[in-house]
């Protein structure tokens, strides 16, 4: 299913950011300089047979391409800390990644958790017994709304725990190193709780 195509402003965007002429993708592509003008121009699309070696010669993949994101990730050794989760609204999915990317599930592009801070619906107690935090929140835990999961993020790792309609709003984490905790309300969306601040 596509319900993206390439559009002519992010061709023109794309060729000029390679610092190529029209002529030049042309050639690249083996198509006229008119064409390109024409695509840009917004008076015609590429041809779908068209659009690998066009993301080729502009330096994207196709699926960035017809989405619209240009995905750059420069730092490869990317902070754990600053991993971005990925929610489906439809099946409740939940993916993870140390960097930028374009993820989709259930035919939906999927934007990136922004976590907020919390309100008094997702406050989140915290004891701590020996080596573990306990994290539990009062919050509903109904089929319609729940705490979807709770994760303990540091430096190096992540601890991950999937909560379900019905089952308890608790978990406990390993206090090592742990920078901030993130809880997702699948109504309410994604609450950050840094360590210095709030626990
Ligand atoms: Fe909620």
């Amino acid at each position: 299913m596509i319900d993206n195509y390439v559009t002519g402003a992010q061709i023109k965007m794309l060729r000029e950011k390679k610092k190529m002429t029209q002529e030049e993708l042309a050639e690249k592509i083996n198509v006229t300089s008119k064409a390109v003008s024409k695509w840009e121009t917004g008076n015609g699309f590429p041809d779908i047979s068209l659009l690998e070696s066009l993301a080729g010669a502009l330096g994207i993949s196709v699926i960035e391409l017809l989405s619209g994101t240009c995905i750059h990730n420069q730092n490869k050794n990317a902070n754990i800390a600053r991993s971005k989760f990925y929610v489906c609204p439809v099946c409740g999915n939940v993916i993870m990644s140390t960097g930028e990317a374009l993820i989709s599930c259930c035919g939906i592009t999927l934007p990136p958790q922004n976590a907020e801070e919390a309100d008094t619906e997702h406050k989140i107690n915290i004891e701590i017994s020996e080596d573990e935090y306990y994290v539990s929140l009062d919050h509903p835990m109904t089929k319609g709304h729940y705490i979807s999961f709770i994760a303990a993020v540091s430096d190096d790792g992540i601890q991950f725990e999937k909560l379900y309609p019905e089952g308890p709003c608790q978990t406990r984490f390993k206090i090592s190193r742990v920078k901030k905790l993130l809880v997702y309300c699948n109504k309410d969306g994604l609450f950050g709780f840094e360590k210095n601040k709030l626990f």
